[in-house]
């Protein structure tokens, strides 16, 4: 299975246009090509990212057909029933995006961070982590084998925040990823210069995952103290404006946080006119001044998940590995019954894998990718999701 179904073009109107999934219309957006009606895309958060020839798209939908509409009808089964908050989640999530779900990989390239969260394992205090960095090239030839060799649309390029990948080296590195294959590039690298992004966005990079963490400002500087809240919101507007995806979010369970906070975070995410929900449960780590306090339950994850769901319908909400931590059996499909329809991929070089330690014994890290890959196919299969894109 690849993690993205081509759509054909039906409708076309400047910038944004139809694109037809087996008889399901979404809505994209094209700032690359020149497209006809009749032609074949794929797209990727509601981004046009290739396009394709009719011989190259013509097997692969073949090879869907079938599969699609038996998958439609597992999940229209399963979205029939509404007692429960979550199951009114799914029911609208259903009904707003049909059985689309996303799956982006991720690779984390660097486990260096100049900062001091409290609550994360890479912060610069932790000096019991050992740290790694991969070379441009590896970055590249780990995006080439994602692409390539795993049918990846999507990928996500992590670190924590290093100012050795300059400008100049990460620009590279998109420009040499694009050039081989055009896809959905999303930068989660922290706060740096606008002109950082800028020359990112030029090379073609497309998305940006950046956090907010939480809504509240006074927990805000007590969990990441060298930080402003104020300039992190500021630069996700900004790069908003110049043109980004945003995939931002919170923690939810911090120490502190109270429900209401929890509201806000939901109502934050929303006025910051997300394009990806990213939040997840704080994980406790060893290591860090927070390693004595409690994790939250899955329940207070999935509730945040559901009424996120139900605040914004359209949304496209991702299910973060920290629940599949939570609850290592069922914390993947819980989120995506509760109204999530995005999923995320370690593709970080096994050697590394472990070293990403935001939190303890993180979902992904000690299975093989392609143990991996089967294991989120076989879960989107029994739930009957499809890697069409979620549109806009
Ligand atoms: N538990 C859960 N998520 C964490 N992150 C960092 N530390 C933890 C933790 N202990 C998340 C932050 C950050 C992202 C890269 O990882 O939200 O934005
Ligand atoms: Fe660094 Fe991000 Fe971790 Fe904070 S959350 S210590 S900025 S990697």
């Amino acid at each position: 299975m690849c993690y993205a179904i081509p759509g054909k073009v039906v409708e076309i109107n400047d910038k944004i246009i139809t694109v037809e999934y087996f008889g399901e219309q979404k809505k994209a957006r094209n700032e690359f090509y020149n497209l006809a009606l009749g032609e074949y895309i794929y797209a990727q958060g509601g981004l046009v990212i290739q396009r394709i020839s009719e011989r190259e798209a013509l097997p692969v939908l073949e090879s869907w057909k079938e599969m699609f509409h038996e998958l439609a009808q597992v999940d229209k089964n399963l979205a029939r029933e509404t007692k429960t908050m979550y199951e009114k989640a799914n029911a609208v999530r259903h009904k707003y995006s049909g059985n689309s779900c996303c799956v982006h990989g991720i690779i984390e390239f660097s486990n260096y961070c100049k900062h001091n969260c409290l609550y994360c394992g890479l912060r610069k205090d932790n000096k019991q982590l050992k740290r790694y960095q991969m070379e441009p090239d590896e970055i590249i030839q780990s995006a080439a084998d994602a692409i390539n060799l795993h049918g990846f649309k999507a990928l996500v390029l992590q670190s924590g925040e290093d100012d050795s990948y300059t400008a100049e080296i990460m620009g590279s590195v998109v420009k040499s990823i694009m050039e081989k294959t055009p896809i959905l590039l999303i930068l989660s690298v922290g706060e740096k210069d606008i002109s950082f992004y800028k020359r990112l966005y030029d090379e073609g990079a497309r998305g940006v995952l950046l956090r907010f963490e939480t809504s509240n400002p006074q927990l805000y500087k007590k969990m990441k103290p060298d930080s402003d809240f104020n300039k992190r919101l500021e630069l996700i507007k900004q790069l908003r404006d110049m043109g980004y995806l945003i995939f931002t979010g919170f923690l939810a369970g911090l120490p502190g946080q109270t429900r209401e906070d929890l509201e806000n975070d939901i109502k934050l995410t929303t006025a910051l006119g997300t394009d990806m929900f990213s939040f997840g449960p704080f994980i406790p780590h060893p290591q860090t001044p927070l390693a004595n306090e409690n994790k939250p339950s899955l329940e207070l994850a999935l509730n945040a998940i559901a009424k996120a769901r139900l605040a914004c319908p359209e949304a496209k909400i991702l299910v973060t590995t920290s629940l599949e931590t939570l609850d290592k059996e069922n914390g993947a499909k819980s989120g995506l019954m509760a109204g999530g329809n995005s999923l995320m991929i370690n593709l970080t070089p096994e050697k590394y894998r472990k070293l990403y330690e935001i939190y303890p014994q993180r979902a992904g890290t000690d299975i093989k990718v392609t143990a991996n890959i089967s294991r989120v196919i076989a879960l989107l299969r029994s739930i009957g999701r499809a890697p069409t894109d979620l549109g806009i």
